[in-house]
């Protein structure tokens, strides 16, 4: 039987549409080694069975000090962390004892209880952009919108004061437009973040609030081995982590939608009946379905192991590709059609194991609030121009739109 060639991968046709290149993969070669644009040579992982068990897989390690290559630590390796960096010491970069140690102390603010009490702010947010556009009948909604609202809500959780915020969302504007391309401005940016936070750690020492810094203060004051250093690093991560991925949560979600009228059709008459449960199945569909995290699940093995059949060397990286595994046929049914009402629906989306997303009830609650009162406050959204214009961010890291233009009735 005549095999597809095999595809070429990170290309700006693979950057629009990667999914039948995943499959090529899925079917041909679960588990391949390739050179990533850096030069860096990489196991990508792209079956569900085995993205799984890797995720969860102790002899896989998240420290970046694993990798066999040292050579590549002079940078350039699109390996976050492998420059050691002070606020790179962080829960994405660490294995345990650490890890266990410093999840611990924030997973208590991350609880669904304690996020369900911020979700009338997010309401709030998420309205007060919507105002800004409402009457102009047009839109950026990744710029207007999905940008800005993710990085209010960490701040306002973190406790940075509203007037610094603006800072916060310009810093973090300029690591996702040149993440990955020219270092100077990002560097410039992660310094001044850097600086920004070591000073708002000692202003919280001395005037405590009821934010997570001040919460993660006093967890250090209260000798649970949390030293500022690592104090800084989790304001960073959280940050990170949960900035540009709700970004294109809410970017993918709403492009999803709008390619598919009839699911979306459905969704906007189970709002308008004041029903939630599409909603929730929804958004999870909608990450399962072109998720923002497709390759930043870097491991690297701490021992000569098997996975998917192929042998994996001591100090290889292994990459599981999130968004492959989660269009494997072999785990789910019509897995590259949208069912916004999929029920059996564990996708890895937020990972699997001990690194699960820590902020994945606070990425349900603002995907949620965001796609709802889109729909319901704008409810003849339609793109503006030609689907193939829109162009992807080429990025190994994330997968979202550069620009996802809108236009709509403006509302009175
Ligand atoms: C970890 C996805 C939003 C904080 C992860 C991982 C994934 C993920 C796949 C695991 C990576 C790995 O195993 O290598 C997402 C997606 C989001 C989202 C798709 C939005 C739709 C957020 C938000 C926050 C957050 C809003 C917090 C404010 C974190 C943290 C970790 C993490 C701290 C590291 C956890 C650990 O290592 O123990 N996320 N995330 N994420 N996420 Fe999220």
């Amino acid at each position: 039987m005549a095999t597809d060639p095999q595809p070429e991968l990170f290309t700006w046709e693979f950057a629009t549409d990667p999914y039948p290149a995943y499959a090529w993969l899925r079917e041909n070669s679960p588990v391949h080694k390739t050179a990533l644009p850096s030069g860096v040579e990489a196991w990508l992982v792209t079956r569900y069975a085995d993205a799984r068990q890797a995720l969860a897989d102790q002899r896989l390690s998240k420290n970046p000090a694993n990798h066999a290559e040292p050579a590549h630590a002079k940078g350039k390796t699109g390996i976050p962390g492998e420059r050691k960096a002070e606020l790179m010491t962080h829960l994405l970069n660490i294995d345990p004892p650490d890890h266990t140690r410093l999840r611990r102390l924030v997973s208590k603010a991350f609880t669904p209880r304690t996020v369900a009490e911020f979700a009338p702010r997010v309401q709030e947010l998420t309205d007060d952009l919507i105002d800004k556009f409402a009457a102009k009948g047009e839109a950026d909604l990744i710029h207007d919108f999905a940008f800005p609202l993710p990085i209010y809500a960490i701040c306002d959780l973190l406790g940075v004061p509203r007037e610094d915020q603006d800072d916060f969302r310009d810093w973090a504007g300029m690591m996702i437009r040149h993440g990955g391309g020219p270092r100077g401005g990002v560097a410039r940016s992660v310094k001044k973040m850097r600086n920004y936070l070591a000073e708002l750690i000692h202003r919280k020492r001395e005037n405590p609030g009821d934010d997570l810094i001040s919460h993660l203060i006093r967890a250090s004051d209260d000798g649970e081995h949390l030293t500022e250093n690592e104090a800084a690093a989790m304001a960073f991560i959280l940050l990170f982590a949960g900035f540009e991925t709700t970004v294109n949560l809410i970017g993918n979600g709403v492009h999803t939608l709008l390619q598919n009228p009839d699911q979306r059709a459905r969704l906007q008459e189970s709002l308008a009946a004041g029903e939630t449960g599409l909603l929730a199945t929804g958004v999870e569909e909608l990450l399962r379905y072109d998720g923002p995290v497709e390759l930043a699940t870097w491991r690297f093995a701490t021992e000569a192991l098997t996975l998917g059949g192929q042998d994996i060397a001591e100090g290889d990286p292994v990459l599981v590709v999130l968004a492959a595994a989660d269009r494997d046929p072999e785990r789910f049914t019509g897995a590259d059609t949208l069912d916004l009402s999929r029920s059996d629906n564990q996708h890895l989306g937020y990972g699997h194991g001990i690194h699960y997303c820590l902020g994945a009830p606070l990425a349900r609650l603002e995907g949620q609030t965001a796609l709802a009162t889109l729909l319901t406050r704008l409810p003849d959204l339609r793109l503006a121009g030609d689907p193939a214009d829109l162009r992807w961010r080429g990025g190994l890291i994330m997968r979202g739109l550069r620009t996802l233009p809108v236009e709509f009735d403006p509302e009175q």
